[in-house]
């Protein structure tokens, strides 16, 4: 085995995005040795979108840092707030560089920013391969607020109702949901059997869900055209609890092959704005003809 590229210091991760906090508490068989210590984690850009995908692309880089608690004293009595850094361990993918460890390379930078033996290394493996199926990776990014809209998952087996509509131009739908490249595409819509029996009497049981996808509509020579890429996915999934506050209809959009929904509180609402111009028709748009 060669030597193996060292994994860089992840320059500026505090401004990163902030995954989690953890602290570990007296009843925890680690705190004798991990309790008065405050971890913090963090992924750059290509992280949160593997955290989103399931999948972290090649740059990923995943850090936790070690705090000591540190007591505050007179007003602050009782107050534990992160003092100094004992420790920051790096996860690092490269899966052409880090082959032999998942494709993952690890390190801990400890406070002198010091490095791990190669033995080490694979100690870090050996326990992190247990999450193989979450490409290594033990922690998850919650939504903001816990509140994104599930993914409609293995939606395209659902009932087909309509299709198609090869237009660049069409304002409603082109412009909002779809602000990024919005040339032609494709429109599919997609309801589950709920959603069907909605389109059907105008009342749609807790639980249906309707999605809309938008390929990529790619001209073939002179005068065909066939589908391409997905651009996003939007869904509207009905539950009246979850989301009371928006007509008990759940909005979210999924970006190409993401599935974490993308949209935040003020983006949901702007969705429930427009469709709430059918209020007579459950806030739907599409129109299902029995044949
Ligand atoms: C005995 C198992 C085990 C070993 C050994 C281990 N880890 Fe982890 N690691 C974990 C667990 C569990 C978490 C998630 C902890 C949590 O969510 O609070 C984690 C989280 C991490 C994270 C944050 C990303 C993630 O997977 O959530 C990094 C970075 C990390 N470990 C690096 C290392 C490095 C570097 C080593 C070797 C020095 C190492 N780990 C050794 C179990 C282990
Ligand atoms: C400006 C008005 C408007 C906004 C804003 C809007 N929609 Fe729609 N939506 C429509 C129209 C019109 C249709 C029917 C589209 C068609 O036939 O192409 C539709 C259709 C849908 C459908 C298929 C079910 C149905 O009602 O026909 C879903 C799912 C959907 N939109 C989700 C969303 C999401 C998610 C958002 C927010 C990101 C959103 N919409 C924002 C106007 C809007």
């Amino acid at each position: 085995m060669g030597q193996v590229a060292e994994v860089p210091y992840p320059d500026g991760y505090r401004s990163w995005q902030h995954v989690k906090s953890v602290v570990v508490g007296p009843e925890h068989k680690s705190f004798a040795s991990e309790g008065g210590k405050i971890f913090e984690f963090y992924a750059n850009q290509a992280a949160v979108d593997g955290y989103r995908t399931g999948r972290f692309p090649n740059g990923s880089v995943i850090v936790r840092e070690t705090l000591r608690a540190v007591a505050g004293e007179g007003e602050s009595q009782g107050i534990l707030t992160g003092g100094e850094r004992s420790a920051l361990d790096v996860m690092m993918k490269d899966d052409r560089v880090y082959r032999e460890t998942g494709g993952w390379g690890f390190e801990t930078f400890n406070s002198k920013n010091g490095r791990l033996a190669e033995q080490e290394r694979m100690q870090c493996y050996g326990c992190h391969v247990k999450q193989k199926d979450h490409d290594m990776v033990f922690s998850t990014l919650a939504a903001a607020g816990g509140v994104g809209t599930p993914y409609p998952d293995g939606y395209r087996r659902a009932f087909l109702h309509s299709s198609m509509v090869p237009r660049s131009t069409f304002d409603a739908f082109a412009k909002k949901p779809c602000e990024t490249p919005c040339m032609a595409g494709i429109f599919h819509f997609y309801a589950n059997d709920k959603a069907m029996e909605g389109l059907r009497t105008g009342s749609y049981p807790e639980g249906a869900i309707l999605a809309e996808e938008m390929l990529e509509w790619l001209p073939t020579g002179t005068n065909g055209a066939k589908e391409g890429q997905r651009r996003l996915v939007g869904v509207m999934v009905r539950d009246s609890q979850r989301y009371s506050s928006i007509g008990g209809r759940g909005y979210g959009m999924f970006d190409g092959d993401s599935r974490a929904d993308r949209l935040d509180a003020k983006t949901r609402e702007a969705c429930y704005q427009c469709h709430i111009a059918r209020k007579n028709q459950a806030h739907v748009f599409s129109e299902y003809r029995e044949r």
